[in-house]
């Protein structure tokens, strides 16, 4: 048989499941319920308590409501897709292992390095938004900083952006230190920003005024897909539960619970912040808050709720980085034991079993990141380079459906072609509603990418030598 040099080769599901067994693996702690609450942890945070208040006020007024509903049904399509390839490949690395597989080698590296940045900018950008209801704590309880140390460089008298740097350095100490201490600091800050949600739903909710919604679109129907792309940032993070696939215990059954069951509980409380947020407050009012949902309950009088929310929402946006950062050494982990980025961020630490080395590296760029540039363009960079994994993995579902129907499918994404092509259609939706800026600098990476593949990645990678594939019946049973 001749080896194959071949950009579209693809991997065998049988030779990465029982890799994965060899002495690279990670150790397997997580349950459904662990799984759900990591995916809650990345979800619940910048997007619903920092962006939430700029969407309602620059581009949808109440009808942010729609733009919540939009782009919670655009994820449910996309977590279908991910729910069917997380349960059929439960190997780390999420939407780059399932390119890997479906659509061959040159896919799986563009969507690796695609995902390095997509975890990277969110992380930056999380971090970002922790810094600014850090700095909204300490300035309401009477403390001031300097504004050269809490603002990037061009906005408001900024040098650097410190609260960012010190909470990443104390956040890669926790994943260095490994899986398990880290899921149960996550259980915790979950159960406090879940807490937060609800109690500003519960008591935001006797104080709404109707009138508020009132024009419900006064931005215009467009306003609602604008607002949507935006907000799109408070749903990504589900994702993120199925980079966790080594370290499950029972993947199959639980990498869907995980997924599906913790964007669902997501969209309902989002929809009804959004309500709350707009119904007790007129829209416009939001336009120059941090801190939109402690800002409303703090105008409405109800000082100590305001209060705990600021509280919960640090907690929350903790947790969120810790997920995050989680994801992100994963896939830079994936990356260098496949050969395509060099072997060193694959060693596990003997005492710790996590990758030490892949953790430090990611840790040095999200700091440098998040202390030097914008939430903007942070967050809108996070939503096109996820949309543009969202894209490929529901485009994986329908071509592995086609080239390897043998594989075993622990769940199918029910309608299939219909529902990854309804995820297509909807992401390339949002993706037009971003800005250029974005868009530019995403084709700038992808296209560093594709220079590192032919110069580097193509030559190291742990494929070369290896024979074509014949199919065989019995793969992946
Ligand atoms: N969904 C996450 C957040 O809102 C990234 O912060």
């Amino acid at each position: 048989m001749a080896a194959n040099n071949s950009v579209f080769r693809t991997r065998d599901l049988n030779k990465l499941l029982a890799e994965t067994r060899g002495k690279k693996a990670l150790k397997k702690v997580l349950g459904p319920l662990e799984l759900m609450m990591l995916g809650i942890g990345a979800i619940v945070g910048t997007g619903i308590f920092v962006l939430t208040g700029t969407a309602a006020a620059n581009y949808a007024g109440p009808a942010l409501i729609l733009s919540f509903i939009f782009s919670g049904v655009t994820c449910c399509f996309a977590a279908l897709c991910y729910s069917e390839l997380a349960a059929m490949i439960p190997v780390a690395g999420s939407a780059y292992t399932f390119g890997y597989v479906g659509l061959g080698e040159i896919w799986a590296w563009m969507i690796g390095w695609d995902l390095l940045m997509e975890y990277m900018v969110a992380v930056s950008a999380v971090a970002v938004g922790w810094s600014g209801y850090i700095v909204a704590l300490i300035e309401s309880a009477g403390g001031k900083l300097p504004a050269a140390i809490i603002n990037p460089p061009g906005l408001k008298g900024g040098m650097i952006n410190l609260p960012c740097i010190l909470i990443l350095f104390v956040i890669l100490l926790f994943l260095i230190r490994g899986m398990t201490q880290t899921a149960k600091l996550n259980d915790i800050l979950v159960v406090i920003k879940l807490s937060v949600v609800i109690l500003f739903i519960v008591v935001g909710a006797a104080h709404i005024k109707p009138v508020n919604w009132h024009p419900f679109f006064p931005y215009g129907v467009s306003g609602v897909f604008k607002g949507a792309a935006i907000v799109f940032f408070a749903y990504i993070g589900f994702d993120a539960v199925s980079s966790a696939a080594e370290e499950v215990k029972n993947p199959q059954k639980d990498l869907p619970i995980g997924i599906i069951g913790s964007l669902l509980v997501c969209t309902v409380l989002y929809i009804f912040v959004a309500a709350v947020l707009t119904g007790v407050l007129p829209y416009y009012t939001y336009k120059n808050t941090a801190a939109p949902v402690a800002f409303a309950l703090q105008k409405i009088g109800i000082t100590w709720g305001s209060a705990a929310v600021s509280v919960g929402a640090i907690c929350g946006l903790t947790s969120v980085l810790l997920v995050m950062s989680y994801g992100s050494t994963r896939i830079l982990f994936s990356l260098s034991r496949d050969g395509l980025l060099p072997q060193a961020f694959s060693d596990v630490h003997p005492k710790y079993g996590t990758p030490v080395k892949s953790t430090i590296i990611v840790g040095i760029i999200v700091m440098l990141l998040s202390g030097f540039v914008s939430l903007d363009r942070l967050a809108t960079l996070t939503n096109i380079g996820t949309l543009f994994a969202f894209i490929i993995v529901s485009a994986s579902v329908i071509v592995l459906r086609k080239r390897r129907p043998e594989y075993k499918r622990p769940f199918r994404c029910p309608w299939v072609p219909f529902v990854p092509i309804m995820s297509m259609i909807l992401c390339c939706w949002l993706v037009v509603d971003l800005p250029v800026f974005t868009k530019k600098v995403f084709v700038i990476w992808l296209a560093i990418g594709l220079v590192i593949y032919f110069a580097y990645s193509r030559r190291h990678s742990v494929m070369n030598g290896e024979e074509e594939e014949t199919p065989s019946p019995t793969d992946g049973n």
